[in-house]
Order: structure tokens, then C-alpha cells, then sequence
């Protein structure tokens, strides 16, 4: 039988809270459909640097390279604010990002039908919505080179006589790696790819268009790929959001398309992400699975987290690191039948009012229904 290895970092703040709730869904998994997961848990962030003095212990990090996937919670607080920058939460979240190498970052834009009030857009728009935006993460303009703040004191023309200058560099291999991890994604969702750039004014947007172009033609021709200038893309997302699947785009784009898409569908509570790395030696990426939100240090220690970002990030490990679709179908419906009867945390009440349930009440119920499905 083939065990889906598992490393849990529950780090500060709700991030344990959280992680609470993933695991009696891990162990129902395990129970009812007979899923062998080798979950182990250990220490990031805060948590990390009161035990080890640093936010990530080095054997923590070769844990990280051996597992299948790694589902982090949160990291950081106000205990931690005015540690020396080399050891604030925030390295060891990086430094996992850094060593896993994880290039692709995957934010799903996805509307529960009981939330579409939620959105800032009309319920007939966001309705049924399911989207993935990839968005490169390790290059482009916020690393490119040359960068910095320089004098510009033989421009007489210039007031104030200083430059700020970033560099968009993309080398061929950043686009075809990340290109083909969104078509992967793609064939697991509705096999369609649209690629975002600035090709009509940069150079790094065509050299990006006819990389993509050619992981396609070369290597994924039966998945559908359209292009798109990336502004054009940002009035689409918020026009008609629904004809997209998969998008894949660069860092900085990609930066503010996916926030703006995650705003589609409502709470930071309920939006999970990923970031994947190169596929490992069984075939599987590298990933690590994580909420968008952070610590939430204001409800820390409440029971008022909300932990459907964080079981939603697991039910993308399922699709995505151990190729389990149909039960990360089943988690996502069960999510969508306990919204659908009215469940809340305190995150998702509206104005109407009512009586918030728990985190650990939400756990129980997402269980309940994952039972009844
Ligand atoms: P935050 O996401 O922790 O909280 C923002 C607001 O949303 C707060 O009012 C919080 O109560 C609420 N919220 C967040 N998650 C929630 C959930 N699951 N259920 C219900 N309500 C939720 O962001 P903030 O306040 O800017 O940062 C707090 C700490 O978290 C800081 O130390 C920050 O550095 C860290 N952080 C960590 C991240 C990570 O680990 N990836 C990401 C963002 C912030
Ligand atoms: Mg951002």
C-alpha cells in the first residue's frame, strides 16, 4: 500500500488551533476509506525558537526534504516582534521556501454557493467559481539584477537627482518549470491554462509567451492554453471570473492578481494556498501546504479560529501531492454542506447575526459531514 508521508508544522498563534482540526480529518481519512498517511509533526517558527533558538532546527528542514508534503499552520506574534531579524519566525517559513525550492505558488480562488453573499462582486458572478492562479515565485523583478537606489547626478533634468531601478528577468528554465507545473495542476482540474504577461510592452513577457507556448506544444498539447495581457486578465478576474481554470503568471503579477482573486470568494479564514517544487524522485513535487492567514494573535487561544483555510489547504495536498481527487472532492463538499447549513465561526458571520461555533465545534461538524456524504 502506498503511505502519503506527511509533515505537520503547526507553528504560533491559532496555527495549532488549526492544525487540531486537520488532524481529526487526517484520522477520518485514515478510519473510513483506509488511507495510510505517516504524519509527524514538528516545531517552526516562535515555537521553533524557544525550544531550539532559532525559527527552524536543522533537522526539522531535512525532515521537510524527505516527506511527500508539509502542512505548515502560522508563524509569528507579538512575543516575537523584536527578535534579531536572522531569527524572527518569518526565516524559518523562508527557509523552507528557499531549500524546498518552491517556485510555483498556488492560490485557489474558489466560492462556496452559501458565502457568494460574502463577495464584494454579484452572487450570479462569483457563483461556482473555481480557480487556480500560479503565480511564479522565486524570480522575476523582485530579484532580478541590476536593483537599488542610485544617484542620477548628471541628469540635470531630474529633480531630486536619484533613480530607483528593479530588474523583470526570466530566464527560459523559470518559465518552462513553472509553465509545467501549471499544466500538471491543469490536467487534475478542467484541463484549460491561461498565461498572463505584459508581452505588447516587455521582453520578458514574450520570451515568457513562447516559453509557455512551447512546454505546451512540446509536452502538454491536450491541455487547452490561451494568453492573455496580464491587465486585461485583472478587468476579466473581476468581469467574468468564472472562465478561467488554472492561471499562470509571473511573481509580480502574480503577486497582485491572487490577492485580488482571493477577495473574489471572501474570509482570509476560508483560503488555503500552496507551494510547489520540482518533482521529486517518486514523481511527486515538492510542496508544502499553508492558510493564507497568519496567527491571528487577537483570537489566539479563543476557540474563535476559523479552520476551514487550513483544512482546505490539506484537501490541496490531497489532489495535488498524493493524486487523491476524489477524496479532496469529498472534503471540499463536506466544507460546502456544513457552510450550506448555516454552520459559522465568528469569521463568517454576517450582519444578520446568529451564534458562532467553535473551532474545535467547526472540526467536528466538517467530520460529521464528511460521514454523511
Ligand atoms: P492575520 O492573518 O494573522 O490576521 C488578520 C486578521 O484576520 C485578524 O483580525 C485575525 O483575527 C483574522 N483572522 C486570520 N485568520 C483567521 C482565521 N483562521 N479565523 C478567523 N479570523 C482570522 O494577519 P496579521 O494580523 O497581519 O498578522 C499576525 C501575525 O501573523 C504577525 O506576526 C504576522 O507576521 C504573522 N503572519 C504570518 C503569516 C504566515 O505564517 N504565513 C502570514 C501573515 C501574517
Ligand atoms: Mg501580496
Amino acid at each position: 500500500m502506498t503511505t502519503h508521508s506527511l509533515l505537520i508544522l503547526p507553528g504560533d498563534g491559532i496555527g495549532p488551533e488549526v492544525m487540531t482540526e486537520v488532524r481529526k480529518v487526517i484520522d477520518w481519512f485514515q478510519t473510513n476509506k483506509g488511507i495510510a498517511f505517516d504524519v509527524s509533526e514538528d516545531l517552526v517558527g516562535g515555537a521553533a525558537y524557544d525550544k531550539h533558538g532559532k525559527p527552524l532546527a536543522d533537522e526539522t528542514m531535512a525532515k521537510a526534504l524527505e516527506v511527500d508534503a508539509v502542512l505548515l499552520g502560522a508563524v509569528g506574534g507579538p512575543a516575537y516582534d523584536n527578535l534579531d531579524f536572522s531569527v524572527k519566525p518569518e526565516r524559518g517559513l523562508l527557509r523552507l521556501r528557499k531549500e524546498m525550492d518552491l517556485f510555483a505558488n498556488l492560490r485557489p480562488a474558489q466560492c462556496f454557493d452559501a458565502l457568494a453573499d460574502f463577495s464584494s462582486l454579484k452572487r450570479e458572478v462569483v457563483a461556482g467559481l473555481d480557480i487556480l492562479i500560479v503565480r511564479e515565485l522565486t524570480s522575476g523583478v523582485y530579484f532580478g539584477e541590476p536593483r537599488g537606489i542610485h544617484s542620477d547626478d548628471n541628469n540635470p533634468q531630474n529633480e531630486g537627482g536619484r533613480v530607483g531601478i528593479n530588474t523583470q528577468r526570466y530566464t527560459s528554465g523559470e518559465i518552462r518549470r513553472v509553465a509545467r507545473a501549471a499544466f500538471e495542476l491543469a490536467k487534475k482540474r478542467d484541463n484549460r491554462v491561461c498565461s498572463m504577461e505584459k508581452a505588447n510592452v516587455m521582453e520578458s513577457g514574450i520570451l515568457w509567451r513562447e516559453e509557455v507556448q512551447w512546454v505546451h506544444d512540446n509536452e502538454y498539447p491536450e491541455v487547452e492554453l490561451s494568453h492573455m495581457y496580464a491587465d486585461n486578465g485583472a478587468m476579466q478576474l473581476v468581469r467574468r471570473p468564472s472562465q478561467f481554470d488554472v492561471i499562470v503568471t509571473d511573481n509580480l503579477f502574480g503577486d497582485i492578481l491572487s490577492d485580488a482573486a482571493a477577495m473574489l470568494t471572501g474570509s482570509l479564514g476560508m483560503l488555503p494556498s500552496a507551494s510547489l517544487g520540482a518533482p521529486m524522485a517518486n514523481g511527486r513535487p515538492r510542496a508544502m501546504y499553508e492558510p493564507v492567514h497568519g496567527s491571528a494573535p487577537d483570537i489566539t487561544g479563543q476557540g474563535k479560529a476559523n479552520p476551514i483555510a487550513c483544512i482546505l489547504s490539506f484537501a490541496m495536498a490531497l489532489r495535488y501531492s498524493y493524486d487523491l481527487g476524489a477524496e479532496a472532492d469529498l472534503l471540499e463538499k463536506a466544507v460546502e454542506k456544513v457552510l450550506a447549513d448555516g454552520v459559522r465561526t465568528a469569521d463568517l458571520m454576517g450582519p444578520e447575526g446568529g451564534t458562532p461555533v467553535s473551532t474545535s465545534q467547526m472540526g467536528d461538524k466538517i467530520v460529521e459531514a464528511l460521514s454523511a456524504l
